[in-house]
């Protein structure tokens, strides 16, 4: 067999800008992987990837590689509720529902600043639908609040998705208000922590370098030592959820 090294697959190295100038890194190392993991996000992201996926028919707005992790911790952890803040066209909350009626127990709440008619009629006539709720309002509201809380009972785990608004100080106070919902153990995840690394990608906005939420989640880890980021979820490598998989650490007894 012939040795497969960097000088005879001379494509396999590629060039990268660090602080100390240019070098070239072999793709088959760690980090040559993260590299092409990084060059492949920023170059899906311009072509909206993530809007091309339907989850059992209902557009979901998600990387495929997150939605099977998110799959993976919902069918681990069985919450009660999962609360998603953000629907759109409702593809996520159909995944959630879809999962909950194979494990045969939980209940789904979507909330949305606006639910479209045409996609609360999806959602509602969906086979999957009678394990939702949803609310239409600002995640951030008392009222909106108050409806989600009303919809939990007692000693119900929660797991709660955060994807609406991603702006830094959007996500910072959702972080503070769902995060007394979640018990030991229990998970918070942040979508769309993506948006600095393709903040200059042709979709991209240069304000996302620091406006985004992964910005919210350093803030809200600085001040809830209770939590801390499982990074098992981001072993695919590409992902738009860069420390945005947030649990709830269980206190020693
Ligand atoms: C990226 S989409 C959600 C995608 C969805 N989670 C999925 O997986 O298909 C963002 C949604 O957040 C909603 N949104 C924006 N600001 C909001 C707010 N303040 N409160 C609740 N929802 C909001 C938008 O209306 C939009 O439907």
């Amino acid at each position: 067999m012939t040795e497969s090294t960097p000088e005879r697959q001379p494509d396999r190295l590629i060039k990268v800008q660090t602080a100390d100038g240019e070098r070239e890194v072999d793709i088959y190392s760690p980090e040559g992987f993260a590299v092409v993991a990084n060059l492949w996000t920023r170059s899906n992201w311009q072509r909206k990837l993530s809007y091309e996926v339907t989850w059992l028919g209902i557009p979901i707005i998600q990387l495929p590689e997150d939605i099977l992790m998110v799959q993976e911790l919902v069918w681990k952890n069985r919450p009660d509720v999962i609360v998603e803040s953000g629907v759109a066209h409702g593809g996520a909350l159909i995944l959630y529902a879809s999962l909950c009626d194979l494990m045969g127990r939980g209940r789904v709440i979507g909330v949305d600043i606006e639910i479209r008619k045409y996609n609360r009629l999806a959602i509602e006539s969906h086979p999957a639908s009678r394990r939702i709720t949803l609310i239409e309002g600002s995640s951030t509201e008392a009222s909106t609040m108050a409806s989600i809380r009303s919809r939990i009972q007692p000693g119900e785990s929660v797991m709660v998705m955060l994807d609406s608004n991603h702006t830094r100080d959007h996500v910072r106070a959702e972080l503070e208000l769902y995060a007394p919902l979640i018990g030991p153990g229990g998970y918070i995840v942040v979508f769309d922590e993506v948006m600095p690394l393709v903040a200059d990608a042709p979709n991209g906005k240069p304000t996302w370098d620091l406006d985004n939420p992964l910005e919210a989640v350093r803030d809200f880890l600085k001040t809830h030592p209770d939590f801390e980021v499982d990074s098992s979820y981001e072993r695919m490598t590409t992902t738009y959820c860069h420390s945005g998989f947030l649990r709830r650490t269980v206190p020693a007894s």
